[in-house]
């Protein structure tokens, strides 16, 4: 079953992000056709969620925003946090995801869950958040510097931005990050050696992992991957 379904992944994954349209609309155009099968081909790809979510350390009463949420598999790693929030935003700017997300929602009972179709660059809050995750979607914003500054933006003064993604580190040999480069680019991944720096001079560094991971399908290869926590000064 787990090969009929990767198939499917993996054909979208080959063919590539859509080059015409919006931002918007390339990533529904990507995302759409993968969407129910997305979460069980991530689990493989995208390592490090859980551990950044335990490292956290939420506190009762947080406000959480998570940029880029995608289908919502996060909320699964906060799982009995999350009554005790006082609420948790979630935004994406792809509705093929969004409503995985809103259907993993309303299985979950007694949380202020809020889900937002909307760009990470430009949303914000109601209420300044305690707490920025963002999970695999740097690497996925054109303007991530944008994306940057509006997380820092709806943070308050102390808060916490929790980022885990791809990257090339700074000693990662030239013809390594040219591959990763561009593999991920073709599905509108970018992978940048600027990331994991700018955060770390922005926020005080209060963990910061580096490692390396396999690849479904990719043997003996594995891609650079980060997980870090700042606090806002
Ligand atoms: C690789 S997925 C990761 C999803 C989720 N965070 C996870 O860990 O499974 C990247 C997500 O970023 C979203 N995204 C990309 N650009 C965005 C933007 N400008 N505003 C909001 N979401 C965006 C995509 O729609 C997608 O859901």
């Amino acid at each position: 079953m787990m090969l009929i379904d990767d198939v499917s992944v993996l054909a979208r994954m080959l063919r590539g992000q859509p080059r015409t349209g919006t931002h918007a609309e390339k990533l529904q155009g990507f995302y759409a056709p993968q969407a129910a099968r997305y979460d069980n081909f991530r689990e493989r790809l995208l390592h490090g969620r859980e551990r950044l979510v335990d490292l956290l350390d939420v506190w009762p009463g947080d406000r959480v925003v998570e940029l880029g949420g995608g289908t919502g598999r996060n909320l699964d790693y906060f799982d009995k946090c999350l009554p005790r929030l006082a609420s948790y935003d979630l935004v994406d700017l792809c509705p093929a995801l969004l409503d995985v997300a809103r259907a993993r929602v309303g299985q979950i009972l007694g949380a202020n869950i809020r889900v937002h179709e909307a760009d990470a660059t430009t949303w914000q809050p109601e209420r300044l958040a305690d707490v920025v995750l963002m999970s695999y979607s740097l690497t996925m914003m054109p303007d991530w510097r944008a994306a940057l500054a509006n997380a820092g933006a709806m943070l308050k003064p102390g808060g916490k931005l929790a980022v885990v993604d791809f990257h090339l580190p700074e000693h990662s040999s030239p013809l390594m990050a040219a591959f990763w480069r561009r593999w991920f680019a073709h599905d509108g991944v970018h992978l940048s050696r600027e990331h994991l720096p700018t955060l770390a001079s922005r926020y005080e560094p209060l963990a910061r992992v580096e490692r390396h991971a396999a690849v479904p399908y990719l043997p003996g290869l594995a891609v650079p991957y980060y997980l870090f926590i700042g606090r806002k000064p």
